[in-house]
């Protein structure tokens, strides 16, 4: 008897899972779900092409589940303070499921607990958080920072001769380094994987690093300053946390008239499609992808917590490195 229902139970499943293929994601989360999942999430802001493409990944994916995922959408203008006050609003509207990409680490205990209290799950989406108590949040889904900075520095290594061709003080490698956010995950992570890698090469110093704040305008205006600074001469590599803060460096380099990519090696994070331009007109060496795609990651554990199921507590996205010699043939798949 308990075989037969087994046996029974396994060709329903079969028989929905024929039914499923073949609809739309619309159809098939609305066939799952008996009542609209409510989901608040707080984008930190607007500040780089990868959080625009973040922001229309999760925007339209929502769209596409719409007869089953309700999304309300908040943007933090970039400020603890406003995604602080957001997730409070969500637990106030009683929503199902919270999902956020926090803008610093630490200081998110208080807000946390308020969510547990209130029996709302939270998911980490993009960036982590620094609190004690790891059951504040269901899951944290996103890339691994720390990796991308190894990779960079990795790729300088490994084209080491390409590097040291621009290296006009002959004896080291000379970096400057563009950080993210103060106090981000991202930043402190590629901080921290760029100098892993380093440390066993000598050859290569780190003479200045400084934030740029992950945007275009601020690694335009740091450059600058790097520029004009004592051994601003002397700099053979640019570093940039994000490909926007690289293509505002850029800028820089450019207006004091050196050439982007030749005089100065160029390489930074994100992998966004002003990065393979900059590619392909030679003014960037490489880009280490970091997805921002991570809507349809984040409605799938969004429904799956809605069904009782457990989430893993990490997952990561899958990444590669594009150097420039690639930039051409890999644009035109490039959506972002
Ligand atoms: O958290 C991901 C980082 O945030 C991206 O690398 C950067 O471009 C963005 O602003």
């Amino acid at each position: 008897m308990k075989h037969f229902f087994k046996a029974m139970s396994v060709a329903v499943a079969v028989l929905m899972g024929v039914a499923m293929v073949g609809q739309t994601a619309d159809a098939q989360c609305k066939e799952k779900h008996d009542k609209k999942i409510v989901v608040g999430f707080s984008q930190i802001g607007a500040e780089s092409a990868w959080r625009a493409a973040n922001t229309e990944s999760i925007q339209k994916e929502a769209e596409k589940r719409k007869d089953c995922i309700e999304l309300k959408f908040s943007d933090a203008q970039q400020k603890q303070e406003n995604q602080i006050k957001a997730i409070r609003s969500f637990i106030a509207q009683g929503v199902d499921v919270i999902a956020f990409s926090p803008v610093v680490e630490s200081g998110w205990e208080p807000v946390l607990k308020e969510a547990k209290d209130a029996g709302i799950p939270v998911i980490l989406s993009d960036r982590a958080v620094d609190v004690s108590d790891d059951t504040l949040w269901v899951t944290f889904m996103g890339s691994d920072f720390v990796e991308e900075g190894r990779r960079t520095a990795q790729w300088l290594v490994d084209n080491y001769e390409k590097v040291k061709r621009a290296d006009k003080t002959m004896d080291k490698v000379r970096i400057v380094e563009l950080q993210g956010t103060v106090g981000s995950a991202p930043a402190n992570d590629r901080f921290a994987g760029f100098r892993e890698v380093l440390k066993d090469h000598p050859n290569f110093e780190i003479v200045k690093t400084q934030s740029a704040d992950f945007t275009r305008a601020g690694g335009k205006q740091v450059m600058e300053a790097f520029l004009k600074a004592e051994g601003g001469d002397k700099i053979d590599v640019v570093y940039g946390h994000n490909d926007d803060s690289a293509l505002g460096a850029i800028q820089a380099i450019e207006e004091a008239g050196l050439k982007p990519g030749k005089d100065i090696i160029i390489v930074s994070i994100d992998a966004v499609r002003g990065a393979f331009e900059a590619m392909i007109e030679g003014k960037l060496n490489a880009t280490i992808e970091c997805s921002p795609l991570l809507g349809p990651q984040l409605f799938d554990a969004v429904e799956d917590l809605a069904l009782g199921k457990e989430l893993p507590k990490r997952i990561v996205t899958e990444e590669g490195v594009f150097p420039a010699e690639v930039a051409k043939e890999v644009l035109p798949q490039r959506t972002y």
